[in-house]
């Protein structure tokens, strides 16, 4: 009866009419359209309801499923967990938490803790929760502004909103909590201080100013995308990063990246921010970790930030008080332990490097015979394409062209993304995150969809 129900499309389509509210998504249009159901994946490849495939070449829509689609062995390894002990809450430890904690830190020199929860939202809430408790405990309350910077993103809730530097976000969700304070972006192709040479020291420099401005005894932490995600894909700029991790050393200011997208794997690196020698003191991750077959997020501590945690077994209030009723359930790092062995025993992030290599070659060969891409950005299997209505100016394409391109990519059989309600007039670039098993022909295939999408669309 059940099996029938579900094998009914039309009465799934319909169900999910009535009654879904879909997430970034204006209902209206369903009153003349059927919602998409997505019913099957294999590789990069999903069927929807109506049995149409796509080459899906963003992860899940939101760069999530980096080992592919219909992974049994992660479907098994979470099964025979779930039999076995399904969830216990977090102040007791679980086989698959304790074992992929270790794992992880093993990715992650310089790292110790490991703190469990459920979405990328909530890793940078538990972020921000310990530096506000360092800051009572350990600066007299002082030393409780969180920067971040433009055009990042760092999740949903009111406080990741907050810290969020993309308006079209945040708009109408307000008013926001105290002591979030932004700082410049760092996109060089749209440098707010002209064409100038030493664009990342100026860019970082920016920061510092910031933490004179506001004072540096009040400025906890600093949050910062290692490449900015869903604000344009924006690869840091030569000579940024060393400076940054300077200015958080010399005005002791604590440096949060959020992996939550780069995270295990997707620039061709276990963490985005490896790729730049850095060291941060908090590192928050949740889409890759187990690539969408379990929901789990990680909030991850060096040794120096845990201890502040328990240096006064006396004070009721000294230790992490902080609550994540499913950071217990057992499914998610259980898929997580399975997820990084696939990526290991596979040489994933070998290939994420060779197809990345092979995507932006492409992308700079589209940009040769189309004018409209004014630039291109990535690393790894994560990239960008900036389309503009004119080089010189750099004025950026209209949403609703960039939008038409997408969807003629669509009907080409490739689904990618773009930047989406994210910066008032600059939605306009295109985003690629394929899943880290990517052939060099779904590479060809997912450019060449592009191509045709932007002669019919904008020549
Ligand atoms: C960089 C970054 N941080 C945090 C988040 C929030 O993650 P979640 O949607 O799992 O709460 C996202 C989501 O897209 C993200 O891109």
């Amino acid at each position: 009866m059940e099996s029938a129900t579900f094998n009914d499309m039309s009465a799934v389509v319909e169900a999910d009419r009535a009654h879904v509210w879909h997430h970034l998504t204006q209902h209206k249009a369903f009153e003349s359209v059927d919602p998409r159901v997505i019913v099957e994946g294999k590789g990069l490849r999903v069927w929807d309801a109506t049995g149409r495939e796509t080459l899906d070449a963003v992860s899940g829509g939101v760069w999530t499923v980096n080992v592919g689609y219909g992974r049994e062995s992660i479907a098994d390894a979470v099964r025979e967990q779930l039999v076995k002990m399904n969830y216990f809450a977090g102040a007791a430890g679980s086989v698959p938490g304790a074992i992929f904690a270790r794992k992880l830190i093993e990715k992650m020199p310089g790292m110790s803790r490991v703190y469990y929860s459920n979405s990328g939202s909530e890793a940078n809430e538990k972020a921000y929760k310990m530096v506000r408790q360092i800051a009572h405990r350990q600066h007299g309350g002082r030393k409780w502004k969180i920067l971040y910077r433009e055009r990042d993103y760092h999740g949903t809730t009111i406080a990741c909103l907050a810290s969020g530097g993309q308006e079209e976000r945040r708009a109408m969700y307000g008013p926001f909590p105290d002591g979030f304070v932004p700082v410049p972006h760092c996109l060089e192709y749209r440098s707010q201080w002209g064409d100038v040479a030493d664009y990342g020291l100026r860019a970082a420099n920016a920061i510092e100013e910031v933490i004179l401005r506001e004072g540096a005894d009040t400025v906890g932490a600093i949050i910062l995308e290692p490449v900015t995600a869903g604000g344009g894909v924006i690869t840091p700029p030569e000579g940024y990063w060393p400076r940054v991790q300077e200015i958080c050393k010399k005005y002791g200011v604590l440096l949060i990246i959020d992996e939550v997208v780069c995270g295990v794997g997707r620039t061709g690196v276990w963490f985005g921010y490896q790729n730049y020698g850095i060291q941060p003191d908090i590192v928050t991750m949740a889409k890759g970790v187990a690539s969408g077959y379990a929901a789990i997020s990680c909030t991850v501590t060096t040794e120096a930030v845990f201890d502040m945690f328990k240096d006064d077994a006396s004070d009721p209030l000294g230790y992490f008080r902080d609550i994540s009723t499913f950071g217990g359930c057992t499914s998610g790092p259980a898929a997580a332990i399975e997820n990084m062995r696939i990526i290991e025993d596979e040489g994933l992030l070998a290939n994420t490097l060779a197809m990345g290599d092979r995507l932006m070659a492409n992308l700079h060969g589209l940009m040769e015979k189309h004018a409209v891409i004014g630039d291109v950005r990535g690393r790894g299997l994560f990239c960008g394409a900036e389309l503009v209505r004119d080089r010189t100016t750099r004025a950026p394409l209209e949403e609703k062209t960039v939008a038409a391109v997408v969807g003629g990519v669509m009907k080409r059989g490739v689904q990618i993304g773009m930047t989406n309600r994210s910066l008032p007039g600059l939605n306009n670039t295109l985003c690629l995150s394929p899943a880290l098993v990517v052939t060099a022909d779904q590479i060809d295939q997912i450019t060449d969809a592009i191509d045709g999408a932007l002669t019919e669309v904008c020549s």
